[in-house]
């Protein structure tokens, strides 16, 4: 009896855990300093950076589940004294290229932001290994840098100002620090991109079954309209406009979240999951400032393959976390 009974009970935890192998969270992940989020999970860690507020200093959160992320350890990983980058560090982004982790940004001069510039920081085979200033990117204005692979090739994809109106850029990739030259592949031509001003920010690329994507931000930060649209990658040269398909909005303001948006994409620890991090306030008017908080949630696929972002939920809802996080 005793031995049936207590099979009985391993299995039956067995199951449990098989079906609920993760760790409850909830949002917001980071309460303030949390603009333009990006997450990545490698070796047992989740890494966490954002644009935070002066002073100027690129800083990172390490934990072992995403819910952990609230008090998990924080390193300062970059400031320079530079004066055309001292400043205005936005929207780190880590990528791992080479076999190397490097950290891209846009920095300018103290009292200008009209002048930023993309950069990147060179560091090690571990997120939590020291980084160092590897280059700039860009000569040309060039904010929210991330990269992408389409057909086969690398780009740098960014937020660019052509005719002053803040686009969507390509360039060919041709080393972790280095580009060719630049092509728009999206402005803000419709209603949803420019309810309160024309712009477009944030890009993030998406892979799932064979289809890329890349996320965007529409609007400014400091609108309860700011929210995320699609562009669909259609096949041919990634560098042509034609090659890609925009919908959207995606992902808007819902359930006390406002200004839903500059996304990054990430992975669960055991690689069967993609999940959504933004950044957005709780007041009704928007912002862009230090009150930006980062809020995570999975990706769902419809059944054309498309991604389904879903609604942001509300701040403080328990929710399963992602798949493959230790049993604490
Ligand atoms: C909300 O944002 C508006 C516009 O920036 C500001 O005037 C107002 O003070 C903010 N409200 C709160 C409670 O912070």
């Amino acid at each position: 009896m005793l031995s049936l009974s207590s099979s009985c009970l391993f299995f039956l935890f067995a199951l449990l855990k098989a079906t609920v192998w993760a760790a409850d969270y909830s949002n917001p992940l980071k309460a303030s300093d949390a603009g333009d989020p990006n997450i990545v999970y490698q070796d047992g860690w989740y890494y966490l950076m954002a644009t935070g507020s002066p002073p100027p200093v690129l800083q990172m959160t390490r934990a072992r589940t995403l819910d952990g992320l609230k008090t998990g350890e924080v390193r300062d990983v970059w400031r320079d004294s530079t004066p055309e980058r001292c400043c205005n560090l936005w929207a780190p982004e880590m990528h791992l290229v080479d076999g190397r982790w490097h950290i891209y940004y846009a920095a300018g001069p103290e009292n200008d932001a009209g002048v930023q510039r993309s950069h990147v920081l060179q560091g090690g085979t571990s997120l939590w290994d020291d980084f160092f200033y590897l280059g700039q990117i860009r000569d040309d204005y060039s904010v929210d840098g991330t990269l992408l692979t389409a057909n086969g090739q690398n780009y740098y994809v960014y937020s660019c100002r052509p005719n002053n109106v803040q686009s969507l850029c390509i360039a060919p990739r041709t080393g972790p620090a280095t580009t060719g030259d630049s092509k728009v592949i999206s402005t803000p031509t419709e209603e949803w991109e420019s309810r309160n001003s024309p712009l477009n920010e944030g890009p993030y690329a998406l892979y799932h079954e064979g289809n890329t994507w890349l996320s965007f931000s529409a609007g400014t930060c400091d609108s309860p309209t700011y929210s995320l649209g699609l562009l669909k990658y259609n096949g041919g040269d990634p560098m042509e406009k034609a090659s890609w398909s925009k919908t959207g909005p995606v992902f808007s303001s819902a359930n006390g979240n406002y200004g839903t948006g500059h996304n990054s994409f990430f992975t669960s620890p055991d690689g069967t999951e993609t999940w959504n991090v933004w950044h957005s306030v709780t007041n009704s008017s928007g912002g862009c400032g230090s009150s930006r908080s980062a809020s995570a949630k999975i990706v769902n696929w419809n059944e054309d393959g498309s991604p389904n972002l879903g609604q942001a939920p509300p701040l403080g809802e328990v929710l399963q976390g992602p798949s493959g996080e230790p049993d604490q």
